[in-house]
This record gives structure tokens, sequence and C-alpha cells, in this order.
């Protein structure tokens, strides 16, 4: 097969995510350079598995590591600003999963170091890499749909109340919004002409203080809306709707979508389209990520991402849900 990875990636983390991404590296035909991780014999099997030669003794010495280009970051929302400092202050271009950091100030100073240090910073939005959405931006740019009025969005899955595991521990930046509203504002960010600038909310806290449901109302100066209702603790289907003045488009699965519908509502007729597979989500992150690191067309949206955090940021603040690294 055909090597489509044109860069050395080093993974920090080797969790269910980290795991995916090496899959991605194989399909592509390429392999990880290097792995670090928290607890080295998970790193050392990982290794194993996948074939790397590479294993940090300390995750960190990926930063000195001069063969490094990329770095894929894949450990809890909390543990990414320092991770980010290091890496983009070491000159590595960085993929870092969502939520990219637990703030504004956090991402802001991120933003920064990469400007300076002339790399790429990017979140890693499945969704701003899926193909089924360029296919629709074309369908919408024909103009045959009018302008887009209306944005609903769901997003729910059951964790239980577990403190193992990060969705409810507000000590590994748990709750709704981080885990997974930030891909519902992601899509609702992609397709508003402008960020939304009004937005009122509801929140049902869980226990253990974090947010485990919300409700958002959203509008932006164009006048688009979007409701957007998201949970931890029951399940909803991933549904995209937009809603434009002639038919609306239906959308599942979102986050890794590979097929829509669209009803045009003047005769009801509909039009299917799809585009990319499912499976191949972190394959299609992965090549837009080379290619705006080889200076080619930078496709890795981190305006949205700046957006989308800075209505995180702000709704946290409302409901006061602060995690201890910033108190
Ligand atoms: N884009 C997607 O589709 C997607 C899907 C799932 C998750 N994610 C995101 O990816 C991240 C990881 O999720 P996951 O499901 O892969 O988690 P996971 O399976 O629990 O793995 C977490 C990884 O982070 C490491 N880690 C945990 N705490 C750490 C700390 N304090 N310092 C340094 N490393 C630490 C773990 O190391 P040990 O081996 O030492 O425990 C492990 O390698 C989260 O930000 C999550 O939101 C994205």
């Amino acid at each position: 097969m055909d090597n489509n990875v044109r860069y050395n990636w080093a993974t920090y983390g080797v969790g269910v995510i980290g795991n995916e991404l090496a899959g991605a590296m194989k399909a592509l035909g390429g392999n990880l350079y290097s792995v670090g991780n928290r607890t080295h014999e998970k790193a050392v099997s990982f290794a194993k598995k996948y074939g790397i030669s590479k294993v940090y003794d300390d995750p960190d010495e990926m930063f000195e590591d001069p063969k490094v280009d990329i770095i894929y970051v894949s450990t809890p929302h909390n543990t990414h600003i320092d991770i980010l400092r290091k890496a983009l202050s070491s000159g590595k271009h960085v993929l870092c999963e969502k939520s990219i950091t637990l703030n504004s100030k956090e991402l802001e100073e991120a933003v920064r170091l990469a400007k300076e240090n002339n790399v790429i910073l990017a979140e890693a939005m499945t969704l701003y890499h899926m193909p089924i959405y360029n296919k629709l931006n074309d369908i919408i740019n024909t103009g045959r749909l009018g302008n887009l009025k209306i944005i609903q969005m769901n997003f729910g899955s059951y964790k239980d109340y577990d403190m193992n595991n990060r969705f409810f521990n507000p000590n590994l930046a748990g709750g709704a919004l981080l885990d997974i509203g930030v891909y519902a504002l992601s899509f609702v960010r992609m397709f508003m002409d402008k960020t939304p600038d009004k937005i009122e909310a509801q929140v049902k806290y869980a226990p253990t203080g974090v947010d485990e449901q919300m409700s958002m109302l959203l509008m932006n100066e164009s006048g688009q809306m979007a409701t957007v209702i998201i949970s931890l603790h029951t399940k909803q289907p991933k549904r995209g709707l937009l809603a434009f003045e002639n038919g609306y488009v239906e959308i599942y699965e979102y986050p890794r979508g590979e097929k829509a519908v669209i009803t045009y509502t003047a005769d009801g007729s509909r039009e299917v389209i799809e585009s990319g597979e499912t499976k191949r989500a972190l394959e299609y992150e992965v090549l837009d990520m080379e290619e705006a690191v080889s200076g080619g067309m930078n496709n890795m949206k981190l305006q949205y991402t700046e957006d989308v955090m800075e209505i995180m940021t702000g709704l946290r603040e409302k409901f006061k849900i602060v995690y201890p690294e910033e108190k």
C-alpha cells in the first residue's frame, strides 16, 4: 500500500483515541514514528502492537526529539495546556484532541505560542474533515437552498456516575460541554456565517457539580439561530438539522457523518448525498493536518475552535463550573 503519511508523528497518550490514530496511520500506509505515555508500560505495549520503533522513557522527551514533526495529544482536557506549551515552544506542530484547552485564556496562550514558533496548532475535530461537509457546502453555495435560518443539534450519551473515568470528574475537566458540547457547537459554528453572540442556556448539574445536561439557544448578528441540547446521562441520536429558506438538510452521526438527506420544501423531493466513510474519520484529519503543515491549504479551522471555546468558556462562567486548575 502507498504511504500517504509524509511527516514523523509522535503520539502523547495511548488510550481509546490514541489507538484509533495509530490505526488511521496504518490505514494510510504509514506508521507513527514514536510514542510517549504517562504509564510507560502502556507505551511499550502500544509500540509493540503497532510496530513503532521509538518509545520515550518520559513522554516529554518527544519535545526535544529533532525527528518529530507533529505531535498528536490524546490525554484528558485538563492536561492539554501544559503539553501544548512545551510542544509549541519546541517548534512542534500539534494536533490536539478535543476539547483543545479548558478555556479561552489557555487557548489564546497556545495560539500565541503557535504563531511565535511558526507552527500549526489544531484541534482534532473530526467533523471539520469529513468529506460529506465539503459536498454539502458545494450544494449550499449554489444558492438553491436559499439562506440558512435555523440549526438544531443534539448529542447525548449515557455514562455511569463513575469517578474513575473523565466524564463527571471535575479533576479531569469532566462535563457535557467540554466532552460532547464541543462537537455540537463546532457543527453550529461551521455552518453559521458569523459566530453566535447572543446565547441563553439552562443547565442540570451532575452530583459532582459539573454539567450533566445543557440546553442552549444561540443567535448571531445575521439572525441565524441554533438550538443545542447535550447530555451525558441519556442517549440521543447524533442528529443535525440545517433549515434553509427552500429546504432542510438532515445529517446523522454528524461528527463522523457520511450521508445527508436534503428535502426541498417546494415539492417535497429528496436528495441523498454521500461522501467519505465514517471509519476513515481520523485519516481525513491526519491528511488535512499534513497538508497544513506542508504549507498547502490550511483546513484546520482554528478560528472556529477559538469561537467555540469562547462560547463554552462563557457558559461555564455563567453556570459557575470551575475546574481546579482555574481556581
Ligand atoms: N475525537 C474523538 O472522536 C475522541 C474520542 C474519544 C476521546 N477523545 C478525546 O481524547 C482525549 C482522550 O480520550 P480517550 O477516550 O482516548 O481517553 P483514555 O482512553 O482514558 O486515555 C487517556 C490517555 O491519557 C493519558 N493520561 C491520563 N491522565 C493523564 C495525565 N494526568 N497526564 C498525562 N497523561 C494522562 C492516559 O495515560 P495512562 O495510560 O497513564 O492512563 C492515556 O494514555 C480526551 O481529550 C477526549 O475528549 C476524542
